[in-house]
């Protein structure tokens, strides 16, 4: 949204919430205090908030003045109830879809901006068109169209300057063009894609599905790498060079995480099920499994690497957020591996340059120094690599920061316990350079460890 407003100077942009606190982070002078970590974001909203760029509490307001509206809120893993653990929980959506049907005037434009299972706009079109007789004392008209997002964090604005694609999806000419004119701003008509509107909902969890896909992929070869002689960088160049395959996402990684991937394919394996399409629902579902197997087995190779017990041993974590540049830390392979460590007594000590402490109580529902009751394990939040590091006995790498890259492993490794561990599950480090420190270091996919 910020990206639009800072096209159309003369399109007034309102980003309501119900969290008071994030607007009011949102709106905070100080421009490091925005509730999100993003390249080149904070130039953005810099440049428009005030302008044209308001956050706000007041729904009823900013859905009243629209002529547009987008529906981006969350569409979490169901919890409980019917599906639970696989579909989507629509529960924001549609009390989202209830405020506009009660508070908007004349005609509105609804776009479903959140990642939703196939046929959501049905539910919202029903409820938009069951309440407008409620409220038929104002004229009110709905368009609904889809338009997934398809930005990574950590990219966000440059994706959303130069897209791949924007897909619109809608039956209705008149509100497409609308949207589409929007996009036409910056982006060339080529890139913006007309589709049906289930088409448009599906193509999401597709895309989705089949990164999420290559990530588990590389990830399994990773484990034969290591037992074979094979190094995955060299096979990564080896398959990223054909072009049908290519370079990207295929890094090798403790596993993905975020808040999309994983509730994504299992939305989609929800809606395989409940199709009756069991094969290709299993054929998805592996794509998880993976992903747990491979945060399962870096926690369970540190556990052997000193003999079964963690008791007693201080290991640190570089990098909660489940990849650099950003401050996300949903679905991050830390929190399971962090956990996996200290219920096997560990003390972890976490490091990361964007995550806040809170953060990572709330994830790892253990208070900084509070000990689990069961295993004596806890973990404590240290910005300096340095001071962490003493008498630690081992540290692990667990999301890529480019300061990660460039540390002094000579000093910080001096600073710890013997025998001293390193596991480096992004493979960051030169192997050449901690080859000579006299020191055990285990690198992902490769043999050598
Ligand atoms: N985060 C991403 O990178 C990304 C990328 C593409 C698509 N998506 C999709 O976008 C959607 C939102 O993702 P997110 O990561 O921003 O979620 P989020 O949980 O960070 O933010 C959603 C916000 O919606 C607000 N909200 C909920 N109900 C509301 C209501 N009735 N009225 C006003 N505000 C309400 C919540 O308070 C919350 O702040 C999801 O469907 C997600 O799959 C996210």
């Amino acid at each position: 949204m910020a990206v639009i407003s800072d096209h159309w100077p003369d399109i007034d942009v309102t980003l309501v919430d119900i969290d008071k606190e994030k607007i009011d982070a949102w709106n905070d002078r100080n421009l490091s205090n925005l509730p999100i970590y993003e390249p080149g974001l904070q130039e953005v909203v810099a440049r428009n908030r005030d302008k044209n760029l308001f956050f706000s509490t007041n729904i009823k307001k900013g859905i009243k003045e629209a002529d547009m509206i987008f529906i981006s809120v969350n569409t979490p893993t169901k919890v409980s109830g019917l599906g639970a653990g696989y579909a989507s929980d629509l529960k924001w959506v549609e009390s989202s879809a209830r405020l506009v049907a009660k508070y908007s005037e004349g005609y509105t434009i609804i776009v479903e901006k959140s990642t939703v299972p196939v046929k959501t706009a049905e539910l919202i079109k029903e409820i938009l068109t069951e309440c407008q007789k409620d409220f038929d004392s104002i004229n009110k008209n709905f368009s609904v169209l889809s338009s997934p997002e398809f930005l990574a964090e950590g990219t966000a604005i440059k994706d959303l300057e130069n897209p791949d694609r924007v897909l619109i999806g809608g039956e209705d000419d008149k509100s497409i063009n609308e949207l589409k004119k929007i996009y036409k701003k910056w982006i060339p008509e080529e890139k913006i894609l007309l589709t049906n509107i289930w088409s448009s909902e599906l193509s999401k969890l597709i895309a989705n599905a089949f990164l999420a896909q290559r990530v588990s992929s590389i990830n399994s070869i990773t484990a034969l790498c290591e037992v074979t002689g094979a190094e995955i960088d060299e096979v990564v160049r080896s398959i990223g060079s054909d072009k049908r395959i290519g370079q990207k996402f295929l890094s090798p990684s403790p596993g993905f995480g975020g808040s999309c991937f994983k509730k994504d394919i299992l939305n989609l394996v929800y809606l395989c099920r409940f199709y009756g399409l069991d094969k290709v629902a299993d054929y998805w579902e592996q794509v998880m499994n993976i992903n747990n197997w491979q945060k399962d087995r870096i926690s369970t190779l540190i556990v052997h690497s000193f003999f079964g017990t963690l008791t007693n041993k201080k290991i640190v974590i570089l990098g909660f957020a489940f990849k650099s540049n950003t401050n996300d830390i949903r679905e991050s392979p830390a929190i399971t591996i962090a956990r996996n460590l200290i219920a096997n007594g560990a003390h972890i000590v976490v490091n990361d340059p964007k995550v806040s402490k809170k953060q990572i109580e709330k994830e790892l529902l253990l208070k900084e120094f509070e000990k689990d009751i069961i295993s004596g394990g806890k973990w404590n939040f240290e910005c300096d690599i340095f001071s962490g590091s003493k008498d630690a006995d081992a540290i692990l790498i667990i999301t890529e920061w480019e300061e990660y890259t460039k540390l002094n492993w000579q000093k910080i490794t001096k600073l710890m316990r013997k025998p001293t561990w390193i596991f480096d599950s992004r493979k960051i480090i030169p192997k050449e350079k901690l080859k000579k420190l006299n020191i055990n270091f285990w690198q992902i996919g490769t043999s050598e460890n």
